[in-house]
Order: C-alpha cells, then structure tokens, then sequence
C-alpha cells in the first residue's frame, strides 16, 4: 500500500468513501461477532507521529493495525521535534526508507504537503491537524448512517469552525447530506474549505450554511454536533474564546429548539459546562461513544481500502 494518503476527506471521492463506510459497517458487525484478526497488513509497519495528546484516534489506530496484522510505533513529540529537531522533509525522507506509512497528528496541515513533496512511497493518514480531522468525520458518518439508514439527514454543527467542522462540512458536501454551522463572527471555517464544500455541494445537492444563531441551526437538525471552543494549540485563547462563544452551549434550553428525534454528538474530548452541559453528553440523545467506537471500525476499514 505504499504511498496511499489520506490527509483531507476530499482526497477520497464519494464512492470511495462510501466504500470505506461500507467496509466499517462490515468490520463492526464481524468484531461483535467475535472476528478481530486479518492479515491485511502483514509485514506492514506504520510509525505513529503526534505533536499533540490523544486517547482515541491514538488507541483506534494502534488496534486496528495490529487486528490487520500489522505494526505500530508511536513517536512523541519529544522523539523527533518536527521541523524543530529537523526539517519535515528530512524527517519524511528518513521515514520513507523503512517504513510503510505514517499516521501522523500535527499542527501546521502543510507539513502533509512536505511528506507527499519529499516522500511520495510513503502513505500517510491524517490523524488531526490544525485544518482538518478526517478519520472522525468518517466515524461520525458511519455513527449517522447507522441510525438514519441512508445520507438525507441534517446535522448542525454549534460552535468553533474548527478542524472537526471543516471536515464534516467537506464529507456532508462530498456525500450530499446538509450542514448549518452555527458560530459567532470571526470563528467562521476558513474560507478555502467554504469554497471547496459550496463547489463540491453543487455537484452533490448538499445545503451548507454558516449561521450566528444556534436556536435556528438545531430547528431542522437530525444530529446536533459540538466541538471544544479552544483546540489544542489555542490555549492561550481560550478566556477569549469562552467569551465569545457564550450563547453557543449545548445544553437542554437549545434541545428545546430541535426535534424531539434530533440526537448530539461530539467528537470528545469534551469540555463539559463549556461547549455541552454534563446533562446532556450524558443523556439518551448522547451519541458520543457510539462515535468514539467506530473509530475503530472506520480506521481499520480506510486501512484496508488504501491497501487494496
Ligand atoms: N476525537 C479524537 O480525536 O480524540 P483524541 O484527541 O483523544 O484522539
Ligand atoms: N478541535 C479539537 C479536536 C480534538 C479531537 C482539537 O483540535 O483540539
């Protein structure tokens, strides 16, 4: 599978990413019914490199590897010091003689750029940068899909126009389901990722909005979705940020504004009595470790469709 990469959810087409749904369904069903293992990446070695913390995208990755027979390592920041220790394109080069691929979670998203630049052999997944999550918009998908059946729903997004809402408008516009992101001014996505979800919407029929009230995002909503208002890597901002995203809390007052149907999600971790109230990410309609599951089954199915 050398040299496969999947650093933004628009670098996997709508079938192809239906594909890899279709695939997560079949994983989830086998792994209830008692069936981890296959060698789909035997003899596989995938370094894991983070710049920042993780619990599930870190422990989802290094299961389903070793479940597909393959390996892992895990670099810590401390351990390499992209571009700091040395450049990115060194690092990439490095890497790309001994190893089949990298899962990498950084900050600046060019640096995938600078892998693909200096070692296009070597395949790189991206677990998180500072414009985009992919791995969790596939698992937020497949959590979705499972209830609604099919992609006509409506999800809001309430809060930051972060990493995790960029790649959830991109996937809502790639596969035609809707997306309203409710945020104050200036907490927009960036407008790179509006232009391409409203060009990509053309083709697919999807509805993308960006809204300030969070009462009119929810009205329609089949899922309500809520991020952190300070990423990792923005915690100097986060006094700012908590000011400027009042009025932007899940909590029961705005489930008021949602049909009764509507469930939450959120991708976690959570900053409860911040972005969502404890009563609600614990409640009937908390969707959150169903999501945090099928990171598991998504993960390992992408690995497997890139290695085909
Ligand atoms: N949702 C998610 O990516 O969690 P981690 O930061 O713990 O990996
Ligand atoms: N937007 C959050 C997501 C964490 C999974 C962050 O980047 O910190």
């Amino acid at each position: 599978m050398r040299g496969r990469y999947y650093i933004s959810v628009l670098d996997l087409g709508k079938e192809e990413t239906l594909e890899v749904l279709e695939i997560a369904r079949h994983y989830k069903i086998e792994r209830k019914a008692g069936k981890r293992k296959s060698d789909i990446l035997k003899g596989k070695i995938w370094a894991i490199l983070f710049e920042k913390p993780s619990l599930r995208t870190r422990v989802t990755f290094e299961v389903a590897v070793r479940e597909l027979g393959g390996e892992t390592f895990y670099l810590s920041p401390n351990d390499v010091g992209l571009g700091k220790r040395e450049p990115v394109k060194d690092v990439a080069r490095n890497l790309e003689r001994w190893i089949d691929g990298v899962f990498a979670r950084v900050f600046d998203h060019k640096v995938f750029q600078e892998f693909r630049d200096y070692a296009p052999n070597l395949s790189v997944i991206n677990a998180l940068s500072d414009l985009e999550h992919p791995c969790q918009a596939l698992a937020d998908f497949q959590t979705m899909i499972e209830i609604t059946g099919d992609l006509g729903f409506h999800l809001a997004f309430i809060g930051d126009g972060n990493n995790v809402a960029n790649s959830l408008m991109l996937m809502s516009a790639l596969l035609g389901s809707d997306f309203t992101i409710a945020c104050p001014e200036g907490y927009e996505p960036p407008k790179e990722i509006v232009e391409k979800a409203l060009e990509m919407a053309k083709r697919t029929g999807s509805q993308i909005n960006i809204v300030r009230d969070p009462k009119s995002a929810v009205s329609r909503a089949d899922f309500i979705y809520t991020d952190v208002w300070a990423s990792m890597g923005q915690e100097t901002e986060a006094e700012i940020r908590r000011k400027a995203f009042q009025g932007y809390q899940v909590n029961e007052e705005l489930l008021k504004f949602a049909p009764e149907h509507a469930k939450v999600m959120h991708c976690l971790p959570a900053h409860r009595g911040e972005e969502i109230t404890d009563e609600v990410i614990e409640s009937e309609r908390s969707l959150v470790f169903v999501q945090a599951e099928n990171r598991l089954h998504t993960i390992k199915a992408l690995l497997s469709f890139l290695s085909q």
